[in-house]
């Protein structure tokens, strides 16, 4: 890491881990963690070097994220994802897994459902759209335990840097289609390690 990024990170972690340590509810925490990612998207030095990062896999196959860093003892990451022109994610949750989405670079439209149906029936699930919003650069977006999201990045190359209450990709996340009304579950993303500069 170059001083000034790796500063910008350290700050993030230092304030993050002091907020963990602080705030024990969960919803109360994650909201309060808003201000700090919004702090780190706001860096110059963060935004810079994300010129280079890869773009992560998307789509049909299991999705990527780049890791670039895991609490050892409370346990959050940070993930980046950098997604190629008109590339859309999966209608997806994040099952219990808390979830902060800045955006760094770029604008997409971040879409949210809600599930009409009781949940009875196995392998099915009826969804309706109920937001779809355009952001851009400073954008901090909270998604809380299993709300139904996708995100579609427009003609350019979209940075987000995410933070999650847990590593993804160890546990099974639910998937969407509305068109079949077919629910099924797959592993969250394949973490990508990436030391920033
Ligand atoms: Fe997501």
């Amino acid at each position: 890491m170059t001083s000034s990024s790796q500063s910008a990170v350290q700050r993030f972690v230092t304030s993050a881990r002091e907020l963990f340590a602080q705030e024990k509810d969960p919803a109360e925490r994650w909201k309060k963690m808003t201000p700090l990612l919004e702090a780190l998207i706001g860096d110059r030095s963060i935004k810079e070097q994300s010129k280079d990062w890869p773009a992560c896999r998307q789509g049909d196959q299991r999705a990527q994220n780049l890791l670039f860093y895991e609490d050892p003892e409370y346990k959050f990451v940070i993930n980046g994802l950098i997604k190629s022109p008109k590339t859309r994610t999966q209608i997806h949750d994040h099952a219990h897994n808390w979830t902060l989405y800045g955006v760094l670079d770029g604008h997409e439209s971040i879409e949210r459902y809600e599930r009409v149906d009781d949940g009875a029936k196995s392998d099915y699930a009826d969804i309706r759209q109920t937001e779809k919003v355009n952001v851009g650069p400073g954008k901090v977006d909270l998604v809380g335990p299993f709300q139904i999201h996708a995100e579609e990045s427009g003609e350019e190359r979209t940075v987000a840097i995410i933070v999650r209450a847990q590593k993804a990709g160890g546990f099974l996340q639910g998937r969407y289609d509305p068109a079949t009304k077919r629910y099924w579950q797959g592993y969250g993303p394949e973490q990508i390690p990436y030391e920033l500069k």
